[in-house]
């Protein structure tokens, strides 16, 4: 590709047009990348780019930069080799931003009390770069947000910050990230990626650009705004197709018929899309949708699908809880005093992320029923641990046992190795149930043995 923008082009400034000099792009094979935000989406994405150049990582976080340092990651997301390959700098320093040809921001998009999005992280991020980018760089937000952040929050803050103007003095793009954590065999290099520039020039810059670290083909958009809406559409669409499922699983339960069967026969037909029922926490799926209820809202739209979904899968837990509930003995129908085992504290399976698990709220609903809560779960990464209210986290099944009842909310490969069914039977009361979310036990054996509920 021809890497420099039109040497100069037409620019209206207060009235008058005028010749402006615009600047180079940078050479995107050799870029120096860094890499705002060393989470998981930002590190990994920085251990593919540092194959070809140097590549810097910035993070606030200085526990992490010093471990990543180290070469250790409890994300689990890159391997010590890979950090502490030639070209990797990890850094806290915001001077060092200064060398950047490219950054690339991937710091979080929560949400706050109210489930209102909170912005502050890329608008913090935003304004280091400001702060600290070159003339001829490009900025790219890889941060999940909805449609119109980047053009109308972010390029205003970049230009007060810096005086600098875009598509002038520097460039912006946006690049959402797919990459799940967890699913070791889909790594971002072989996950296709979608990038959009403020000009068709700049998006041909990360077609190049991201060529280095994804080798399943990239997705040129035709505007940062599709390629923002994109992303979130992705996320809200399974959010809505997994309540769909969940409510379902309700409503065939109440009526004795096993959801995934249903799911199995439904999917015999060639337009149905298998879903099933879960718990749908982490900081992607039932946070996204938030903000696209934001952007209905500011345009006088009250997107009930997208509500209703959200709705429909907060509610799960509490679902999970109420079978404990009821599949206890007769005569113990009551969960005050009752000792519970939940395997599975990170909000998927074989990913040590726990924050915004709803294990938790399947925790805190049991508690407030009344029972003792013992949380297991080797591979959480309880960094920032905030404590299910009265969960008691535990590092031995044996320790604790017997069980008046346990539930299964995390399908770890670590628990398929550790728990067999005679483990199981060994740490349970007698007539305990089984609540397995997750499917971990295989269901024709544990239904002989014990008062089984899979859906
Ligand atoms: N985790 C996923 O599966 C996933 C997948 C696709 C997209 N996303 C999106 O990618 C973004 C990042 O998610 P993540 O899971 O990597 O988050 P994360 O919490 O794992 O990591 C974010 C990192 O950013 C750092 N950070 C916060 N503010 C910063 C700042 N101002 N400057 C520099 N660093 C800062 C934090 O210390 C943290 O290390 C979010 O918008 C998320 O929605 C996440």
């Amino acid at each position: 590709m021809n890497n420099a923008m039109p040497i100069a082009r037409e620019h209206v400034q207060n009235g008058p047009l005028k010749l402006v000099q615009t600047k180079e792009l940078p050479n995107p094979d050799t870029a120096v990348v860094a890499v705002l935000g060393l989470g998981y989406v930002g590190l990994p994405l920085m251990v593919g780019f540092a194959d070809a150049a140097r590549t810097i990582g910035f993070d606030i976080d200085e526990a992490r930069v010093e471990a990543l340092t180290r070469g250790e990651d409890p994300t689990e997301m890159a391997t010590r080799d890979e950090l502490l390959k030639e070209n990797m700098e990890y850094t806290c320093d915001i001077n060092t931003l200064r060398d950047a040809d490219v950054l690339v921001v991937c710091v979080p998009t929560p949400v706050m009390q109210g489930n209102r999005p909170d912005y502050r992280p890329v608008l913090a991020a935003t304004k280091t770069i400001g702060q600290n980018m070159k003339p001829g760089c490009v900025v790219v937000f890889e941060s999940t947000v909805d449609p119109g952040t980047t053009e109308n929050k972010c390029i205003p803050v970049l230009e007060e910050v810096s005086g600098m103007q875009e598509g002038v003095d520097f460039y912006v793009g946006y690049s959402p990230e797919r990459v799940s954590p967890g699913e070791k065999m889909r790594r971002v290099g072989d996950i296709a990626k979608i990038v959009a520039g403020s000009t068709p020039e700049v998006t041909d810059f990360l077609e190049v650009l991201y060529s280095r670290v994804v080798k399943a083909g990239l997705f040129k958009a035709t505007s940062i705004k599709v390629a923002e809406a994109a992303k979130i559409l992705e996320n809200t669409q399974r959010d809505v197709n997994i309540a769909l499922i969940n409510e379902m699983m309700q409503l065939f339960d109440a009526m004795d018929i096993k959801v995934t069967d249903v799911v199995a026969a439904a999917g015999s037909k060639w337009n149905f899309h298998k879903y099933f029922p879960g718990l749908v926490g982490g900081h992607c799926i039932s946070v996204d949708p938030f903000f696209l209820l934001n952007a209905g809202r500011s345009q006088g739209l009250s997107m009930e699908m997208v509500a209703s979904a959200r709705a429909v899968n907060e509610r799960t837990a509490h679902y999970i809880s109420d079978k404990v509930h009821e599949m206890l003995d007769e005569e113990a129908h009551n969960l005050q005093g009752k000792r519970v085992l939940v395997l599975g504290r990170a909000f998927k399976d074989n990913c040590p992320d726990i924050r915004n698990s709803k294990s938790f709220a399947v925790m805190d609903s049991l508690w407030s029923r009344g029972a003792d809560v013992f949380s297991y779960d080797p591979i959480a990464d309880d960094t920032h641990f905030e404590g299910g209210r009265g969960a008691k986290v535990i590092d031995d099944i044996e320790a604790e046992g017997p069980y008046d009842a346990v539930v299964v909310t995390a399908k770890h490969d670590c628990f398929v190795e550790e728990i067999d069914l005679i483990k199981l039977a060994s740490v349970l009361q007698r007539g305990a149930p089984v609540v397995d979310l997750r499917g971990l036990f295989d269901e024709s054996i544990a239904k002989l043995q014990f008062k089984y509920w899979t859906p």
